[in-house]
């Protein structure tokens, strides 16, 4: 590790092995890390409108995300995307244990035969509001509440550091937030996150489920322009944004 803290790779070894190290040993020896991902086309979406999103990104992308799910305690995910994307949120191409899988659900719409919610194995914490009825029956997900604050014309929301402090508190500190794209705009616009990887693929879908939806900002100088690394992955392009 060079003085300022980052990783350098020294010696001979392949560009590809280079780059998977700067990558991914910050992660694995940093005792916390709150990383969200998204994988999105040249015109910033994360799927079409009716959700269909397999898949943006090719091949090379998909081992990133399941090296993330590995490295990751917990992997957080929204309502929307459970409900149509089923997703199983296991580690399958990569080598590691399956994260706790965090569904933010505040109104209990998540159909109760969604695969993390019906697994015979692995935790599932499924997060809503107060005073909503848990619909899964399977003794390994566990419900939670939590209070949740609503502004004028918006849905019932969970601030995302009271979400990372109910994790903290079950010894998970190191999260994945894994999409969609409102979940992870979210989490960045609260500040939440302390890196993004941005997985663009050479793809436009024209219309769709946006990446980012953040409030407006008048200005350029107050966009998000933070320190990026950038890697090679097959066909795609990975920017991974240090937030911390
Ligand atoms: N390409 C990718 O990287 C990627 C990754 C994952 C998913 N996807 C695709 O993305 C689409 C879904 O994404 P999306 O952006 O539409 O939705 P999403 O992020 O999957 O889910 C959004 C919903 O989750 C709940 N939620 C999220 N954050 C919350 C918070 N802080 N507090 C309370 N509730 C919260 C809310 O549920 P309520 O609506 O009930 O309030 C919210 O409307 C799907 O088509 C999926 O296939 C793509």
């Amino acid at each position: 590790m060079a003085g300022d803290g980052t990783w350098q790779v020294s010696g001979s070894i392949a560009p590809d092995a280079a780059d998977l190290l700067r990558l991914f040993i910050p992660l694995q020896r940093t005792p916390s890390f709150v990383v969200g991902q998204i994988g999105q086309s040249l015109d910033g979406r994360i799927a079409t409108l009716e959700g269909h999103s397999h898949y943006v990104t090719g091949p090379a992308d998909i081992v990133r995300l399941h090296r993330l799910r590995a490295l990751a305690d917990a992997v957080v995910v929204g309502a929307t995307t459970v409900e149509l994307d089923d997703p199983q949120l296991t580690v399958r191409q990569a080598t590691g244990h399956d994260p706790v899988r965090v569904v933010l659900d505040p109104g209990g719409r998540v159909s109760a035969d969604r695969v993390v919610l019906t697994r015979a194995s692995g935790t599932t914490l499924l997060l809503t509001g107060p005073d909503v009825s848990p619909t899964a029956a399977n003794t390994e997900v566990e419900h939670l509440t939590l209070a949740t604050t609503t502004t004028e014309g918006h849905r019932p929301r969970f601030a995302p550091d009271a979400v990372l402090q109910v994790l903290a508190s079950r010894g998970l500190h190191k999260v994945l937030v894994e999409g969609g794209g409102v979940t992870v705009s979210q989490f960045l616009a609260a500040g939440a996150l302390t890196r993004l990887h941005v997985a663009v693929a050479a793809l436009i879908i024209g219309s769709g489920r946006p990446a980012f939806t953040l409030p407006p900002v008048a200005r350029l100088d107050e966009a998000l322009r933070v320190p990026t690394r950038v890697f090679r992955l097959g066909d795609d392009v990975l920017f991974d944004l240090d937030l911390s």
